[in-house]
């Protein structure tokens, strides 16, 4: 199978998952990017069991829309049952990298909301150790260079993505060259360096479950401490 095969395959195992769980108020909490589009466009046949879903980017938002598809300001709707999206890097503990689509931020928030998330990745993206992915970071965009020095003294390369502005207004920094064994220090210690927004380690609130597709068939992985 293709890596787009693989994608198809853990967007309509999430839709498995997901379905059985649906009811007429249930909110879905939507993802970004590649697999999470496979998934929104799977979603659609459910249209009428559900409420709607919140969104982690304008760009799911708007294709939510397109598919009719109600999309709720997470204001409104609270804490909800379940979140579904990609990832750049899936660790054993079902840590994550994400932000890949620079849309980590949103992503952090409604993965926070969510009592359940559910990450849909293709085998290329199962790592035993997280850092092979650059490690995007948010950051406002006047402290880019203070920030970029900051990450320097960590161990990292960050590289500006130029031509990338994310839908709060901001700017990313994707950080390369790190070999990130304590996750958890690492997103708290990013995280406090003074004008980052948010960074892309998902170690805080990790997946609870993981569809990883792989050739012999879509593994469903929960965390191993
Ligand atoms: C977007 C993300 C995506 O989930 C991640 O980049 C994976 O994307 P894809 O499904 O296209 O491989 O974090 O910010």
């Amino acid at each position: 199978m293709t890596q787009d095969e693989l994608k198809q395959a853990v967007a309509l195992a999430a839709l498995d998952y997901v379905k059985h769980k649906l009811t007429r108020d249930s909110v879905i909490g939507i993802g970004t990017g590649s697999t999470a589009n496979c998934f929104i466009d799977a979603l659609v046949k459910y249209r009428d069991e559900f409420r709607g879903c919140v969104s982690s980017s304008e760009a799911s938002a708007e294709r939510l829309r397109r598919h009719g598809i109600e999309v709720f300001d997470l204001n409104s709707t609270g804490t909800f049952d379940i979140y579904v999206d990609g990832a750049d890097e899936a660790n054993p503990r079902l840590e994550l990298v994400k932000g890949g689509g620079a849309a980590l931020t949103r992503e952090k928030i409604v993965a926070a909301c969510a009592r359940e998330f559910v990450c849909i990745a293709d085998e290329s993206k199962w790592v035993e150790t997280l850092g092979r992915f650059p490690l995007p970071v948010e950051v406002i965009p006047m402290a880019r260079s203070h920030v970029a020095r900051e990450l320097v003294k960590l161990g990292g390369d960050p590289v500006y993505r130029t031509g990338v502005v994310t839908d709060n207004g901001n700017v990313i920094l994707d950080v390369h060259h790190l070999h990130i064994t304590s996750p958890r220090l690492l997103e708290e210690k990013i995280n406090n360096i003074t004008g980052v927004v948010c960074n892309g380690l998902f170690a805080l609130r990790p997946a609870d479950v993981l569809l990883l597709g792989r050739q012999s068939g879509v593994e469903t992985l929960r965390a191993r401490d």
